[in-house]
């Protein structure tokens, strides 16, 4: 089947142009290029092209919490956002901490066939910070997994994580850290500071996250390995990773859409959806980390999808999970606080949000130029609509998001992967 898609901007620059997709890949680039006739026509006068999203950072709860997410109903929030391949985080139960598991997700993603699912494998069997996996056999294995993470807790034995990245770096590999120190985080609900001590919640500081951060970049640099932190949520991470990267050390950093939006002043109303773990911080670090994003500082925006059941959020603010919906909405939120603000221009939204994470990770066939003989891989947005979310609306299973009737700006009008339409006009065809 071929596509041809009328009318887009590449990159969301210069004059409009005509795209005919065949067999995968991209096979022209003009004006008035002709249709055949078994040949699907997407109009899109004036929208952006741009690469299929990559998100490092997803929880898809297949297998073992299916009444949250699954990977069907995870695929198609992907998707319906903008994205032609996820990494799935490794805290599903059982754990994936082995290739049965990576294995599965892999080949479930394929058989549902609307966006790679990539497997994130665990550092440590059962998530529990001890013994380490056999990340070798899981890199083997159909999945090829290529990051591992205990993502949800942390690998807080320095020894554990040094081992890991000797191990990694032997592999070829990359190491994700969820920087949190727990010593320091044991009760916490909500961020260290005024907002939580007048409202009685006990407070995460920010140093739980940044000496993770400062150990890890120093193990990393010991090791000669390369070390991903996921989610940075303050101001002294952004310090440090401008020191790491100053000094050499192969270190790089993703931020959420919620970090880049949202902030503590939300939690008045004790809603358990604003609870989420690194919690949202001040408004002084959302400065910090929307600078931080567009000086490079921080590589790209991974969008730590959290599905939850509406019992674990709708709850009192500490019983309920940490974790907030993010796959549908991750453009709009990065285009109202970093392409409306003039922080970031639309080919700088393709390297956060796709090339950026695919090179990270390694993937060959993602976040690639936009030229003739790449793989179609592809995002179709228009820039001048605005939408009203609606948690329910949402193809998650869950509706856990913080931006429920927030009019938000932008919506993915199309993806493509491998040439298939994926998402088209806010449907997905499964
Ligand atoms: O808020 C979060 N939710 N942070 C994590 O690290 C884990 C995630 C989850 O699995 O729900
Ligand atoms: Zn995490």
């Amino acid at each position: 089947m071929s596509v041809l898609i009328r009318g887009v901007r590449c990159y969301g620059e210069g004059d409009q142009v005509d795209v005919l997709v065949e067999d995968g890949q991209i096979a022209q680039i003009g004006t008035g290029l002709s249709v055949s006739d078994d040949c699907e026509v997407i109009d899109a006068p004036g929208q952006v092209l741009l690469p299929g999203f990559v998100d490092l950072h997803t929880h898809l709860r297949e297998p073992g919490r299916e009444y949250a997410e699954d990977i069907e109903t995870g695929s198609a929030a992907a998707a319906l956002g903008g994205y032609t391949a996820v990494f799935a985080m490794a805290n599903t139960d059982p754990v994936a901490d082995s290739p049965v598991v990576t294995d599965h997700v892999w080949a479930r993603g394929q058989q549902i066939g609307l966006v790679d699912v990539h497997p994130v494998g665990a550092v440590t069997v059962g998530l529990g910070g001890t013994q380490l996996t056999e990340m070798g056999m899981m890199a083997a294995g159909t999945a090829g997994v290529r990051m591992f993470s205990d993502d949800g807790v942390c690998v807080d034995h320095p020894l554990v994580m040094r081992r890991a990245l000797e191990y990694a770096t032997g592999l070829g590999v990359l190491i994700a850290q969820h920087a949190e120190e727990p010593r320091l985080t044991v009760g916490s609900v909500a961020h260290e500071g005024p907002n939580a001590a007048r409202l009685g919640l006990a407070g995460w500081p920010r140093v739980a996250e940044e000496s993770i951060v400062a150990r890890d970049v120093l193990l990393a640099r010991d090791a000669g390995a390369r070390l991903h932190i996921c989610h940075a949520s303050t101001a002294g991470t952004v310090e440090l990773l401008k020191w790491a990267k100053a000094q050499g050390i192969s270190v790089t950093a993703e931020v959420t859409p919620h970090h880049l939006m949202l902030d503590d002043s939300r939690l008045v109303d004790y809603d358990g959806m604003n609870r989420v773990n690194p919690p949202l911080r001040e408004a002084s670090d959302t400065v910090a980390l929307r600078r931080a994003l567009a000086d490079g500082v921080i590589d790209c925006v991974a969008t730590d999808h959290a599905p939850h059941a509406e019992h674990q959020k709708t709850c009192e603010f500490a019983s309920a999970r940490p974790g907030m919906l993010g796959l549908q909405t991750a453009l709009s939120v990065v285009v109202a606080t970093m392409v409306q603000t003039g922080l970031l221009t639309w080919r700088d939204v393709a390297r956060v949000m796709s090339e950026r994470p695919a090179q990270i990770v390694g993937l060959p066939d993602q976040g690639r130029p936009l030229e003739v003989g790449e793989p179609a891989n592809l995002t179709i947005i228009d820039p001048d609509t605005t939408w009203v979310v609606t948690g329910a609306q949402l193809a998650s299973r869950s509706d856990n998001t913080p931006y429920e009737d927030m009019t938000l700006p932008a919506t993915v009008t199309a993806t493509l992967l491998r040439g298939r339409i994926t998402a088209r006009d806010g449907k997905s065809p499964a």
